[in-house]
């Protein structure tokens, strides 16, 4: 029997790989899911219960691994570089972050660092209700705009913030809030559309994406909401309905992801990050952050 075989979830994204666990980390095995990753952009692993141990020996094979939450509660010393997506305050003292997983994003936008090339959840318990995940492939969002559309966005420049990320969670932030925002991360301006070393394009979304460079805050706004949805459809999205055990990566550099709402406090994933060797931006300056709250 091969050690690995992959087939595809739906035509434009998705890999189920059935692998036995003792061979996941062979440098065979492991060129196959980079290169199944590149294709795909998120791959299920169904039922594969790797421990942290197993899922950071995973993690750095696949890549330098990662830690850009180590100032967000969640990341406990206990097993350090996992950070645990959980609502229960008891393991994660400040949810606000996870709430944040409910709205379209891609992970560590707003940092001031390359971006995380790959994340990598396995899940421990489940909710009763709500908490699939749903990913969307921003390659094929670009690649399925029209000509007039990819002219019309080619050189436009994006501010990214958590304050936006986390508008929909708090709405109107405290000043202390935002302060802490400050000290956590960065404004970042991105290139709308993101050319990646290989030639491919793919948008570069999600709610933290708070207006366009040169434009009116609404103006900007408008587009960037416009864009989500076309890159929401149904076409360029999978949805995964967890199991217990299932361990799932995508690839952070060209896909957004959010996980469908959830109250249930016994849920909980366990996540690592691959860092990447790109970084498409660079801090937002004073005059283009202050543009996009004006209305004309
Ligand atoms: C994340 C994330 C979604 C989920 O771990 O970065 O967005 O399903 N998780 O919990
Ligand atoms: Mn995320």
């Amino acid at each position: 029997m091969a050690k690995i075989t992959i087939e595809n979830a739906k035509p434009l994204v998705g890999g189920i790989v059935h692998v036995d666990k003792a061979h996941l980390c062979d440098d065979d095995v492991i060129a196959q899911i980079k290169a199944a990753l590149e294709q795909r952009g998120v791959l299920v692993f169904p039922e594969l219960h790797a421990s942290d141990a197993e899922q950071l020996a995973f993690t750095d094979k696949m890549g330098p691994r990662v830690n850009f939450t180590r100032k967000v509660p969640g990341s406990d010393a206990s097993t350090p570089d996992v950070y645990k997506i959980t609502l229960d305050r008891n393991l994660n003292s400040e949810p606000d972050y996870v709430l944040g997983t409910f709205f379209w994003h891609i992970d560590g936008v707003t940092i001031d660092q390359p971006l995380p090339k790959a994340t990598i959840l396995s899940a421990r318990h489940l909710s009763e209700s709500g908490g699939a995940t749903e990913f969307a492939n921003l390659y094929a969002a670009y690649e399925h705009l029209s000509d007039a559309e990819k002219r019309e966005y080619a050189d436009l420049r994006v501010i990214h913030s958590v304050e936006a990320a986390v508008r929909p969670v708090h709405g109107h932030p405290s000043e202390e809030r935002r302060e802490r925002y400050r000290n956590l991360a960065a404004v970042m301006e991105q290139p709308l559309v993101w050319t990646h070393a290989d030639g491919r394009k793919s948008l570069l979304l999600g709610t933290h994406a708070d207006g366009i460079v040169g434009m009116p805050g609404p103006h900007g706004r408008a587009i960037l909401t416009r864009l989500i949805q076309w890159a929401a459809q149904p076409d360029f999205v999978y949805r995964h309905d967890w199991k217990v055990g299932d361990m799932v990566i995508w690839d952070n550099e060209g896909l957004m992801h959010r996980v469908v709402p959830y109250t249930d406090q016994a849920r909980v994933m366990h996540r690592t990050t691959i860092a990447g060797p790109n970084k498409p931006g660079h801090p937002a300056s004073a005059e283009d952050q202050a543009r996009i709250f004006e209305i004309a």
